[in-house]
């Protein structure tokens, strides 16, 4: 296998986008999620199509320990990985003490813990090989607070903020790590999060386009990509001026379904 990327929620939306490319630029492809039968048509759509070799593990994420179980099947099997993407994730609506707390804490296992004992473990494996490079995706939601999806957002700003940290430590080790921050996306996303009714997502950007802007901000060593270059202004150049509380009332207002 030559150019190998491991890429985490590969079964739908955006996952599924950046395993597209990635064939497409003649890398093969080792895809994860739990649905087996999504990944093994996406498997055998890409090696139909180009001439890349495709492995697919169905791994449940949010199990406890899952991330450094999937680094050691990734060891065992004696797959050395050039590059990383960190996407399974999922968000979830509603006032934080009314939510199931289960949820939330499967929520933090997949979108941080899972992402932190991946990124560990192929990191160093990288480095032993000479380099590499991963891409986490994070979200908007990783920049500001977010009422009625609490922990999601906290998640996100997790994501953004290790990503980053790491990228300075990895300069120097040939490994790059690259934060991409979507805003709203078309993608399964939106019902398994329970906001299918939100406003939020008129106008959301397509999976195709949101994986392209972060496949090519990994390729070119970015440290984030924010993949709207509207909401990059407002990040960037608007958000620090705006007082905390009235920027919590309004995250609320648009997020606020009934
Ligand atoms: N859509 C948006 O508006 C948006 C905006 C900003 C950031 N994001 C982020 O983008 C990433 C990809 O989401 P998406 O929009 O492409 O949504 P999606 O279509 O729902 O894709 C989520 C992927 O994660 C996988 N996944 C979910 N739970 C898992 C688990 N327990 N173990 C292993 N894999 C699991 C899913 O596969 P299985 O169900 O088959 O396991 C699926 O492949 C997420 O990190 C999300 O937070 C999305």
């Amino acid at each position: 296998m030559n150019k190998i990327a491991l890429i985490t929620g590969a079964s739908s939306g955006i996952g599924k986008e950046l395993a597209r490319i990635h064939a497409k630029n003649n890398g093969d492809l080792i895809l994860v999620a739990r649905r087996l039968h999504l990944l093994q048509s996406l498997k055998e759509e890409l090696e139909a199509t180009f001439s890349i070799q495709v492995l697919v593990f169905e791994f449940d994420l949010t199990q406890g320990n899952a991330g450094s179980k999937l680094v050691d099947l990734i060891k065992e099997k004696n797959i050395k990985i050039n590059f990383l993407f960190n996407n399974a994730g999922f968000g979830g609506y509603g006032d934080f003490v009314e939510r199931e707390i289960q949820q939330d804490l499967e929520m933090i296992q997949l979108n941080v813990t899972a992402l932190v004992e991946l990124t560990h473990g192929i990191a160093n494996q990288m480095i032993e090989n000479g380099g590499g490079k991963i891409l986490n995706t994070a979200s908007t939601a990783g920049f500001l607070p977010g009422p009625l999806q609490a922990t999601y957002f906290a998640t996100k700003a997790f994501v953004v903020s290790f990503s980053q940290a790491l990228n300075q430590e990895l300069r120097s080790k040939n490994v790059s790590v690259t934060a991409l921050c979507p805003g709203p996306v078309q993608t399964e996303f939106i019902s398994v999060a329970g906001m299918s009714k939100s406003k939020m997502f008129q106008g959301a950007k397509s999976a195709e386009y949101t994986a392209n802007k972060g496949y090519n901000a990994m390729m070119n060593d970015k440290l984030i990509c924010i993949s709207e270059p509207s909401l990059n202004f407002l990040i960037n150049y608007m958000l620090w001026m705006v007082p905390r509380r009235i920027v919590l009332k309004m995250v609320e207002r648009m997020q606020r379904i009934h």
